[in-house]
């Protein structure tokens, strides 16, 4: 039998993602009209002989219970949300819960980060790793030597594809080869964070003596049962022999911020039209409105027969689209009224929020800079012909001149 454990982390990690996270908690964000943590669910429906699938975070349980119980349904697999009382850091968090996850006597955990947007090849990384006979296998990705600082930096055997040195996010450039934070274990796995906690221990234990050494420790290290996965337990295990690599040649992003969220939708929306197109909208400026590239529309949304919509646009819930609007690459949150000849481009617009006749909102489309793309948190208006670029605007605010580059709190 095979686990999946999904790491969700908790509201104190999210505040890259504001304004966005006063809302909702990130992993339930919506990618494609689908929560962020659904698209590493559903990868999981490949896994063979997959018992069950865990959440593992420090959110509340009730945030979480009505998604958990929806999905356990549709994919007739057991969904479960397990809560940490505080954070215990990636392989921590696993560690907590060691009994629950091995209840069902698996050979294989797979161990998924949330945030991250890939195409989650799971089948092939079991296969992989079985080949491998070791005691985990990592997803990896080729990047740019630029990008390559903001990830765990490897380096792999070229033939064996033994992992034979890690480093996470270095100063100085080690290799552009990353590390996915998709990863699969045995459960021995358990048995290597026990030895971190122990020798932790034992360090603490044998310096308790010397009040200046028990100082450095309380201050420099963590409490002992927080272990990271990457720099506790992959960075001391390369060149063992332990370790293996499994590179994928498909795409794969990080989600820290808003505007990746919509790059990312983009991505996931790409990967409905090869693998699931009944999932996308289709328009002939008819009866429906006109449709370009590859779109979602929730079934409860309500979009104008002249409006035109795409590429990239996810429309949520009870949405209202009037006559004429236009929206290319966006996130509309549920709720929002878009009122006629309304323009949207490069931007996130916020649940309940309004936009007047002829208003614009729009962003210049870089996804990595702080005003690449603008955002409206929940319940702002923009008034009738109100033009808004490259700004963050946090909830409940009325725009009634044109704003650029600002962050309006
Ligand atoms: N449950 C729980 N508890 N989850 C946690 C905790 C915790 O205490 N701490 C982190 N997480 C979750 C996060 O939500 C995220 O999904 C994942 O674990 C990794 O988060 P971080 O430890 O903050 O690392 P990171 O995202 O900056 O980088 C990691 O992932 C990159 C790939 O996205 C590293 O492993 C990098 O090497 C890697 O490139």
């Amino acid at each position: 039998k095979v686990v999946a454990v999904i790491m969700v982390g908790g509201p104190t990690k999210g505040t890259r993602f504001r304004p966005l996270s006063f809302n909702t908690s990130k992993p339930l964000f919506p990618l494609a009209g689908q929560p962020m943590v659904h698209h590493p669910i559903s990868a999981c429906k490949s896994i063979p002989n997959l018992a069950r699938i865990f959440l593992i975070g420090f959110y509340e349980e009730r945030e979480f219970a009505l998604y958990v119980s929806s999905i356990s349904s549709e994919l007739n697999i057991p969904v479960r949300y397990l809560k940490e009382d505080k954070p215990h850091g990636s392989a921590g968090g696993l560690y907590c819960f060691k009994d629950i996850i091995m209840e069902d006597n698996p050979a294989h955990i797979f161990l998924l980060n949330c945030d991250v947007c890939c195409s989650f090849p799971l089948p092939e990384m079991l296969d992989a790793h079985r080949r491998y006979g070791g005691m985990g296998t990592l997803l990896v990705i080729k990047v740019s030597a630029e990008s390559a600082s903001e990830f765990g930096e490897l380096v792999a055997d070229p033939d064996t594809k033994e992992l034979l040195h890690y480093t996470e996010k270095p100063e100085t450039f080690v290799s552009d080869l990353i590390n996915c934070g998709v990863y699969i274990f045995t459960p021995e796995i358990f048995h290597v964070i026990q030895d971190v906690r122990t020798n932790r221990e034992d360090k603490a234990n044998l310096h308790i003596l010397s009040s200046f050494e028990a100082l450095r420790l309380a201050t420099k290290t963590h409490a002992k049962d927080f272990v990271r996965l990457d720099q506790d337990i992959l960075s001391p295990l390369a060149g063992k022999k332990q370790l293996y690599t499994y590179e994928t040649m498909d795409f794969w992003e990080q989600i820290k911020t808003p505007a990746m969220s919509l790059k990312c939708s983009a991505l996931y929306l790409a990967q409905f039209r090869r693998k699931s197109p009944g999932l996308l909208a289709y328009g002939d400026g008819t009866t429906s409105p006109t449709v370009v590239g590859d779109v979602y529309v929730h079934p409860s949304a309500k979009v104008h027969p002249t409006a035109k919509i795409g590429p990239n646009v996810s429309i949520s819930a009870n949405v209202r689209v009037a006559a004429g609007v236009r929206l290319m690459n966006c996130i509309i949150l549920d709720d929002a009224d878009l009122q006629e000849n309304a323009f949207v481009n490069y931007a996130i617009v916020g649940w309940k929020s309004s936009l007047g006749k002829w208003a614009r909102v729009q962003g210049e489309g870089d996804y990595k800079t702080k005003l690449g793309i603008t955002i409206l948190g929940e319940a702002v208006t923009v008034e009738d012909e109100v033009v808004v670029v490259n700004s963050i605007v946090l909830q409940n605010k009325t725009l009634n001149i044109s704003v650029q580059e600002e962050i309006i709190l």
